[in-house]
């Protein structure tokens, strides 16, 4: 059978098989859910053994396990050691999903006409994730496997990779591998696939502002004490200035601005402004001047509060004057910028921007720095290769928006670069309710996968 027969005689099967993977609410942010989380792990386990994976464990760690497996074909050859993550991100808001997030269904949509998974995880990243392990199991069945492969699939991703970096160094020689193929991004549109060539990193802050020792009457006190929610909304407004520029001292001392090259390269992305907005249905986009969306989102950094809270917000009116009001912060980072020394210029910042009468606290969080990954190595080339050959048209390089902090440390612990092979769309709502991901995808996954495999070993071999 060639694998392109497999693939057809398989396709439900390999359809089923994610269906059930994705009935597990591994959420990792809640512990709650430690016994699915585990469960999706075992899952995976259990198809790397069934697909002819060796030394296929969970290997524990203080958080969740790491899924570990791999075949090695012949020590001489060269290998790829493949990236993803099994846990999600939490399903929330349930109301707001039109099927419940791990029930998973498949629907039409525009942009999917053959159909498309609706479940948390679809696209991020355990479909992705699992083409993976299908493409492996053809490769096996095929016997056509040119070179070896270790699996890594965590279980921390969506909460800061925290015990995989340990993990990793502790692990060297385990890992040893010729590059990280990872799928856990996205490309442009169905018709026009692209490989991310950068991720920017993260630095996420909380930010406590208390004000008096307990909540007041908001008459008899209101005008005369300050408000921490009035004060933190002014301190988060502050942070932009009219143009946008986040106005933290230093910020963008290490930002390199691009060449015209590399922007015009950057902007030969196709990109449809109208689509975008209706899509998100906004009557404008919103950002930096002097940058356009791609930019905004590609090679510049942004700041961003993802949730405030404080004061009375139950049902009806109750007068108060809050003690205290919160925030969750982040910002993404560009090449240069590095995530300890951003939080520590946030806090400083932050701290001093404080009016008399209030008492501010900022709580580090997880954070990561930003890669740029090569685009005239061998598994780039292998990667461009294999997409032209499944997608009839040259992948375009561009730049994810997003962050995998642990793709750095591959770089920096293990000595490995990355090619961020993803098939996921940026409207497949990954984080949001509704997340989907195209059966097309899936499948175009799958098939692609293993010419990645066939090229980079051929390149490799002309070394
Ligand atoms: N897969 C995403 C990252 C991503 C998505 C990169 C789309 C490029 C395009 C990943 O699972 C993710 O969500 N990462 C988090 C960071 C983490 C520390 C919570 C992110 O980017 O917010
Ligand atoms: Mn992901
Ligand atoms: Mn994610």
């Amino acid at each position: 059978m060639t694998q392109a027969a497999y693939l057809s005689n398989n396709q439900e099967k390999f359809l089923n098989e994610l269906l059930e993977l994705l009935r597990i609410p591994s959420i990792s942010a809640d512990s709650a859910y430690k016994q699915d989380v585990i469960a999706a792990a075992n899952y995976i386990k259990d198809k790397l053994i069934a697909a002819g994976a060796d030394q296929v464990e969970l290997c524990e760690t203080a958080g969740n396990p790491i899924v570990y497996g791999e075949k090695i074909i012949d020590p001489t050859l060269p290998t790829v050691l493949v990236y993803g993550h099994y846990d999600v991100q939490p399903a929330v808001p349930l109301e707001l999903w039109e099927t419940p997030p791990f029930e998973p269904t498949i629907r039409k949509t525009e942009i999917h006409p053959n159909g498309a998974i609706f479940a948390r995880g679809a696209c991020d990243d355990k479909g992705q994730v699992y083409m993976h392990v299908k493409a492996f199991e053809m490769m096996m069945a095929e016997k056509s496997l040119p070179c070896n492969v270790k699996f890594m699939i965590e279980g921390e991703e969506e909460v800061g990779s925290t015990h995989l970096g340990p993990f990793c160094i502790a692990n060297k020689d385990r890992l040893k591998a010729d590059v990280v193929l990872i799928s856990d991004t996205s490309i442009l549109a169905n018709d026009t696939p692209s490989i991310d060539c950068g991720l920017r990193g993260l630095s996420y802050v909380e930010v406590e502002v208390t004000g008096p020792n307990r909540d007041l009457h908001s008459g008899v006190y209101g005008g005369a004490i300050a408000n921490p929610i009035n004060i933190l909304a002014k301190m988060i407004a502050s942070l932009h200035d009219e143009n946008n520029h986040i106005t933290i001292p230093g910020f963008y001392d290490l930002v390199q601005d691009l060449t015209e090259k590399e922007r015009t390269a950057l902007n030969e992305a196709p990109f449809d402004l109208d689509a975008y907005k209706k899509d998100l249905d906004v009557s404008d986009v919103w950002g930096e001047t002097g940058y356009n969306v791609l930019e905004r989102t590609g090679i510049r950094p942004t700041l961003d509060c993802n949730g405030i809270w404080g004061g009375y917000i139950g049902e009806g009116a109750k007068t108060v004057l809050p003690s205290k009001a919160f925030a969750k912060i982040s910002m993404r980072l560009v090449p240069h910028q590095d995530s300890e020394t951003i939080t520590k210029l946030f806090k400083e910042h932050f701290e001093r921007i404080a009016p008399k009468g209030v008492k501010v606290e900022v709580r580090p969080h997880h954070g990561g720095e930003p890669v740029v990954t090569p685009i005239d190595s061998n598994a780039y080339m292998a990667a461009e290769k294999a997409m032209e050959t499944t997608f009839g048209k040259k992948p375009i390089p561009t730049r994810g928006g997003g962050s995998i902090p642990i793709v750095a440390l591959f770089e920096r612990e293990l000595g490995l670069k990355s090619v961020l092979m993803g098939f996921g769309l940026d409207s497949d709502a990954l984080h949001s309710p509704n997340e989907h991901y195209g059966l097309f995808n899936y499948y175009k996954g799958i098939e692609t996968i293993p010419y990645f495999f066939k090229f980079f070993s051929e390149l490799e071999a002309k070394k």
